[in-house]
This record gives C-alpha cells, sequence and structure tokens, in this order.
C-alpha cells in the first residue's frame, strides 16, 4: 500500500467548523421559519400549556409584543391561531368580523405593516364545540361541501382583517378552489394560499390538542387526514392543491415524513413549507428536560434535516428562538 493512499480524504473538508461552515449543503436562515402563535380570547394573562413548555395561548397584547420581538429577530412569518370564548357547532367565531383571530390579525397588521409575512390557520375546529374541523352531521360525519362554505367564508374574514396568507389545514376535498373562489370574488385577488396538501392523520398533533383547546369530543380525524402508511397519495393530493390554484404546499408533520417532503419537493415547482409540529416539539422538550438530549443541538439537526429533505419553509415553534441563535 502506497503512502499516498487513501487519495479521497472526505475527512479534509470537516476538519474546523470554517470549513465544515464553507462546505454546508444546506443552512437555516430566519427568513424560513415561521412561527405558529396561540390565541385566546378573554384571557387577562397568558395561558401556559403544559405539553409545550415555552409555549403560550397570548393575550391580544402579550401577542403583539411576542410577535413583534420575533419579527425582530427576523422570523419569515407568523401563523396565528385562535381560541374563542365561545364555541358551536359550526364555528361561528371562525369568520365573525370581531372574532379573536380577526382582531388579533387587525392588531398586528397594524403594528407589523409589510415587515412579515401574516398567516392564518384556517380550519374550524378550534372554533367548533365538537372540536371537529367541519360541520358535523346528525349521523357524526363530517359533510364536506357543507364545510367548504364555512371555509370560503373564514378565508374572506381573515383577509378583510389582514391575512396576507390562508392556510387551510381541514383536509376537506375541493377547499382550496373554494377558498380560491371565494377570495376572488371578495376582491382578495392577491391573498394567497398555502395548502396544508399533505397532511396526516397523526398522532404527533397530540399537544396542540390542549394548546388550541380542540380535542375532538367523538372519534377522530382518520376520516379526513392521510394514513401515515401512504406516500403516493401524499402527491396526488399535492397536484389537486395546485390545480384548484394553491400558491404554496405544505407537508405535516415534519420529522417522521421527511421522505414525503422529498418527493414533493421534486415533483413541484412552487415553495414547499413543512410543519415541525406539537408533538417533535414536545419531544425534545421532554427529552431535554430530562437531561437524555442536547436541547440545542436537537432543535438545530431536527431544523436542518427538515431544510435537507427539501422544505423551503418550515413551520416551528422554535422559530423566534432559532432565529435569535442564528443572528
Ligand atoms: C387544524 C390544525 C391542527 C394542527 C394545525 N392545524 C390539528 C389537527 O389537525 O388535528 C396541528 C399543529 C401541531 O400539532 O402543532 N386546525
Amino acid at each position: 500500500m502506497s503512502a499516498q493512499f487513501p487519495v479521497a480524504r472526505p475527512r479534509r473538508l470537516r476538519r474546523t467548523p470554517a470549513l465544515r461552515r464553507l462546505t454546508a449543503e444546506n443552512r437555516l436562515a430566519p427568513a424560513d421559519l415561521v412561527l405558529p402563535m396561540f390565541v385566546k380570547e378573554g384571557t387577562a394573562e397568558p395561558q401556559p400549556i403544559s405539553s409545550m413548555p415555552g409555549v403560550v395561548q397570548h393575550t391580544r397584547e402579550s401577542l403583539r409584543k411576542a410577535a413583534h420581538e420575533a419579527v425582530e429577530a427576523g422570523v419569515g412569518g407568523i401563523i396565528l391561531f385562535g381560541i374563542p370564548a365561545v364555541k358551536d357547532g359550526v364555528g361561528s367565531a371562525a369568520d365573525a368580523p370581531d372574532g379573536i383571530v380577526q382582531a388579533a390579525l387587525r392588531d398586528l397588521a397594524s403594528d407589523l405593516g409589510d415587515s412579515t409575512v401574516l398567516m392564518t390557520d384556517l380550519c374550524l375546529d378550534e372554533f367548533t364545540d365538537h372540536g371537529h374541523c367541519g360541520i358535523v352531521t346528525p349521523s357524526g360525519e363530517i359533510d364536506n361541501d357543507a364545510t367548504l362554505e364555512r371555509y370560503a367564508s373564514v378565508a374572506v374574514a381573515q383577509a378583510a382583517a389582514g391575512a396576507a396568507v390562508v392556510a387551510p389545514s381541514g383536509m376537506m376535498d375541493g377547499q382550496v378552489g373554494a377558498i380560491r373562489s371565494a377570495l376572488d370574488s371578495a376582491g382578495h385577488q392577491d391573498v394567497s394560499i398555502l395548502g396544508y396538501s399533505v397532511k396526516y392523520a397523526s398522532a404527533y398533533y397530540g399537544p396542540f390538542r390542549e394548546a388550541a383547546e380542540c380535542a375532538p369530543t367523538f372519534g377522530d380525524r382518520a376520516s379526513h387526514q392521510q394514513d401515515p402508511a401512504n406516500a403516493d397519495e401524499s402527491l396526488r393530493e399535492v397536484f389537486l392543491d395546485l390545480d384548484e390554484g394553491a400558491d404554496m404546499v405544505m407537508v405535516k408533520p415534519a420529522g417522521a415524513y421527511l421522505d414525503i417532503i422529498r418527493r414533493v419537493r421534486d415533483a413541484v415547482d412552487v415553495p414547499v413549507a413543512a410543519y415541525q409540529v406539537s408533538g417533535e416539539y414536545a419531544m425534545i422538550e421532554a427529552a431535554a428536560a430530562n437531561g437524555w438530549l442536547d436541547r440545542d443541538r436537537t432543535i438545530m439537526e431536527s431544523l436542518v434535516s427538515i431544510r435537507r429533505a427539501g422544505a423551503d419553509i418550515v413551520l416551528t415553534y422554535y422559530a423566534a428562538e432559532v432565529a435569535r441563535r442564528l443572528g
């Protein structure tokens, strides 16, 4: 064996932090991160969420402050979730002009102007007394087409209050088309749609049910959200949403679905988002609290992996913290 062997030494480029930085294939940037925020109607103090340490249900005032700080840190956008004081069967508070999401949007739009991208989750589950994402029939099924009419109205209310992007997350068939046409008819041609196109029926949403107070009172979401066993179906959902007018598409959850993010990224020419959901956050926090994982490293590795899989935009509860760390 000659003294020169081996000629190829991949370790040369890993030798110093500077070399590793120079040759990194993927980077996290604050502008790629979107912060999901919860705002609760009629609460005097921010409410902690026990399964998501560090995340709160904001008051309107505390939301303004935290949103301002996140934007200062450089996050690319904010996606808003609302918890109304009163819920009913059709989720009336979701499209009420003075509903909590609309009120909070107006606050943020006036504080932040065009300095960030204001997005809204567009669904009914936070607003219905049964916790389902749509209109429930007497036999307990979700009525797809009656739900579309509600989504259309919610989209118009959110756009009127200042949402630049609406993100329908209810997995009803035809939701993007119904929303696009309602927005256009109401003069909101410039409001974009980020489809939660690929949304699995996932146990990783567990902590969110506490955060948004939307655990279904009966049944589950498996009749409309996707089976974790399926992959090809995701492309079908993505292409349907694009045909209906989606401007961007999302894969959710992120960490357990990196293969799906990659397949979607390779198949489309629009921005692809991925959502690191509440359960992904809770797992990192729980393990770190026990001293079982290095919290900061795990956060950064989980996020760069989602970027490496192909996501252009990452929704994460760590957005503001990581944006600050990246400086
Ligand atoms: C529906 C919605 C959910 C999440 C975002 N939008 C819950 C669900 O579909 O059951 C989950 C987000 C998370 O777990 O962080 N409004």
